[in-house]
């Protein structure tokens, strides 16, 4: 299943009083990401994981979700090595006092819309099945993928209708090699 259009991915938009606004990471925004991402995961890794992508330059897409300046949310595609371009969706991250208000879901779909327009023909995740499926993710899509994150919790994503192919081998970033 295709991920849907490309939207504008920085259009404000009302929830519960407050503006989000969804834009680029940029090089000032490490500390708060890191912030966010440490209050939103019980352990550390997480937030080593999105640094250690970016100072490896693995991270190719990296959103942010802004609430009068202040960063509440953060998404990371990274780069996987395919048998056509691919990207890894990891992690996502929303403050505790923020969640389950859609500001997930926006940075999801807006991560999503970014690599379509960028060429991306598709995703992979390692997550909760119930949720990745509301964005088009299917395991049965990944089921025939070699990885170490391969089970019932990897689902892939095509992004420019089909993908090319669906078997073949998916190395991670090295960064994660601290999740195996
Ligand atoms: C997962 C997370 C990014 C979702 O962001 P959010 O802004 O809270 O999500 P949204 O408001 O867009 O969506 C909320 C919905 O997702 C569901 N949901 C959230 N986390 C879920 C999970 N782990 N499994 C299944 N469903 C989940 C909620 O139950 C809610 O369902 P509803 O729409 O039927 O009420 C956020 O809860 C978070 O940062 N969690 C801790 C870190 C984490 O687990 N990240 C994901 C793994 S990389």
């Amino acid at each position: 299943m295709a991920a849907a259009a490309p939207g504008p991915e920085d259009e404000l938009q009302e929830k519960g009083g407050v503006a989000t606004h969804i834009r680029d990471e940029k090089p000032g925004d490490a500390a708060a990401v890191r912030a966010v991402v440490e209050a939103a995961f019980p352990q550390p890794t997480e937030a080593d994981l999105v640094d250690q992508l970016r100072a490896d330059g693995d991270s190719v897409i990296s959103l942010v979700a802004v609430d009068d300046g202040k960063v509440v949310g953060q998404i990371v595609l990274s780069k996987l090595t395919a048998p056509f371009r691919a990207l890894a969706l990891a992690p996502v991250s929303v403050l505790p006092d923020r969640q389950n208000a859609g500001i997930g879901s926006r940075l999801i779909q807006a991560g999503l819309d970014r690599a379509v327009q960028d060429g991306w023909q598709g995703a992979f995740v390692l997550g909760e099945p119930e949720y990745y499926s509301r964005f088009g993710f299917d395991a049965a899509l990944a089921r025939n993928f070699t990885s170490p994150y391969a089970g019932r919790y990897f689902m892939a994503l095509a992004l420019n209708s089909e993908l090319p192919v669906t078997e073949g081998n998916l190395i991670h970033a090295p960064a994660f090699a601290a999740l195996v």
